[in-house]
């Protein structure tokens, strides 16, 4: 039990606690020069719109809406562009409308974009020839060419890292808003290289199918210009808040509320590497009003998961919390049933989200890190079988994807090879579901998420009539 005084939390409380995956700066005059200019700069966002990610959040908690989250593992400073930006978000926007549509709920959509930049490592060190350095951690800390220059953690890459997430961001505020993501162009949503996977066909059915059903819409009233939902959407950021003095120097009270929230992002998450319960990446975290995003590995266990949600949810908050699983296409099954009827018994309300793809990082035969698209789709349908036998709502997915025509998972439709691989592997860190696969998984998904509502409507209406009977 924590005492009083030990529970006073502050953005700075997290400085006295045990910090793991944190640079190690060696100019700490110009990181505390760094946080004073950043802690003056505009927030990235609002509060008010974190509360409301947070209210369709909790719509999710309850089965009513699915979560989509994706983008880049790291985003990067060279590969910055606005093509890139509008191309992941082309792949999500056609994967929400394919989740939406095919699994009939609504698609709360999240970017790991605007901010994802800061990566937790297996190792501090990198040796290579007998010369060791500080291990490559994202953009947001240093560079990733092996020599001692890039490899120093520099803080005025907080700035640079700031001025790139303000721009992605007025870029997705646009495309949000603009016309750009009115349903009428789904067919536009197509990117050129999708025409070589045997999905575009299905999609360009899909896409009539839409277009039939919005003509219908409008013949009785319901247009783009009656009904902003089929003319603009909600779009939301998020990331790992890994680098606490990033987030600390973000971190402001919303003048509406009196409340802390971290403007860097509407949602932050907590790593797998970053989870302890009295370290201080959840010691920051508790204190802020945002939703939050708690990774769930292999080795969390249901004790443990249990402190942690009295931590992060004390108010049992339906929204502020979700649950992003990473178990492994091996290990879901044994791993994940556990952890969903603890919570359920305990009446947790928490989102529950599969992110199929850090627990299954393979290096391929050739040398590459890759993750096999056959385990990727494993992992969701081992995540949906647990939810059915828990009872519990499969709640979203998340992604690591790119709208770029890379090469770096194996398999799918395309059936990318492991001597593929070296073709367009392009990633900072992890490897990426390429536009082609992320449509492929969206349609999957789309077919598990509708049988699993059909299951659930067949169950209640048994349920009903017994009711009605009694
Ligand atoms: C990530 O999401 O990029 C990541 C590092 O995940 P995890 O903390 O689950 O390993
Ligand atoms: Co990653």
């Amino acid at each position: 039990m924590k005492s009083e005084g030990s529970n006073a939390w502050t953005p700075t409380s997290w400085r006295a606690m045990p910090v793991k995956q944190m640079p190690q700066y060696p100019d700490m005059a110009k990181l505390a020069a760094a946080e004073q200019r950043l802690s003056k700069y505009p927030p990235l966002v609002f509060a008010s719109e974190a509360r409301s990610l947070k209210t369709v959040l909790g719509r999710v908690a309850e089965g009513k809406a699915f979560l989509l989250q994706g983008g880049d593992c790291a985003e990067s400073f060279a590969e910055f562009h606005p093509d890139k930006i509008r191309d992941t978000l082309h792949v999500l926007l056609q994967m929400a409308v394919i989740l939406t549509f095919g699994g009939g709920l609504p698609v709360v959509k999240v970017g790991r974009m605007a901010g994802q930049f800061a990566k937790p490592r297996s190792a501090d060190m990198e040796t290579m020839d007998g010369v060791s350095l500080p291990s490559y951690r994202g953009d947001i800390i240093n560079a990733s060419e092996f020599d001692e220059a890039s490899r120093t953690p520099d803080p005025a890459r907080m700035i640079q890292a700031y001025h790139q997430s303000a721009a992605t961001l007025n870029q997705l505020r646009a495309f949000a808003h603009d016309g750009y993501a009115d349903l009428h162009k789904v067919y536009q949503w197509n990117l050129g290289f999708v025409t070589r996977s045997p999905w575009v066909e299905r999609y360009e059915t899909f896409a009539s199918r839409i277009d039939e059903a919005l003509e219908f819409m409008a013949a009785c009233g319901v247009t783009a210009e009656t009904t902003s939902a089929i003319r603009e959407i909600d779009f939301y950021t998020s990331h790992e808040a890994l680098l606490l003095p990033y987030e600390q120097a973000l971190t402001r009270i919303d003048a509406a509320t009196g409340d802390w929230y971290d403007l860097s992002a509407h949602l932050l998450w907590i790593g797998d590497r970053t989870r302890q319960l009295d370290g201080a990446h959840v010691e920051f975290l508790r204190g802020v009003k945002n939703p939050l995003g708690l990774k769930c590995g292999p080795s969390l266990a249901p004790d443990d998961l249990i402190r942690l949600i009295d931590v992060l949810n004390p108010d049992n908050e339906a929204g502020r919390l979700t649950l992003i699983v990473r178990m492994g296409a091996d290990k879901v099954a044994d791993k994940l049933p556990p952890l969903l009827r603890r919570v359920r018994d305990e009446g947790r309300a928490v989102v529950w989200v599969c992110d199929p793809m850090h627990g299954n990082t393979i290096t391929s035969p050739s040398g590459y890190k890759t993750r096999p698209f056959d385990r990727i789709l494993s992992e969701v349908r081992g995540f949906f079988d647990a939810h059915r036998a828990a009872g519990t709502h499969p709640g979203g997915v998340h992604f690591e994807m790119t709208g770029q025509d890379v090469t770096e998972c194996t398999g799918g439709a395309e059936d990318i090879t492991d001597d593929a691989l070296s073709l367009r592997y392009k990633t900072a860190v992890d490897p990426r579901l390429n536009a082609n696969q992320s449509l492929e998984l969206a349609f999957l998904i789309a077919e598990m998420s509708k049988s699993e509502r059909m299951a659930i409507k067949r169950l209640r209406m048994a349920g009903g009539h017994a009711g009605g009977r009694a």
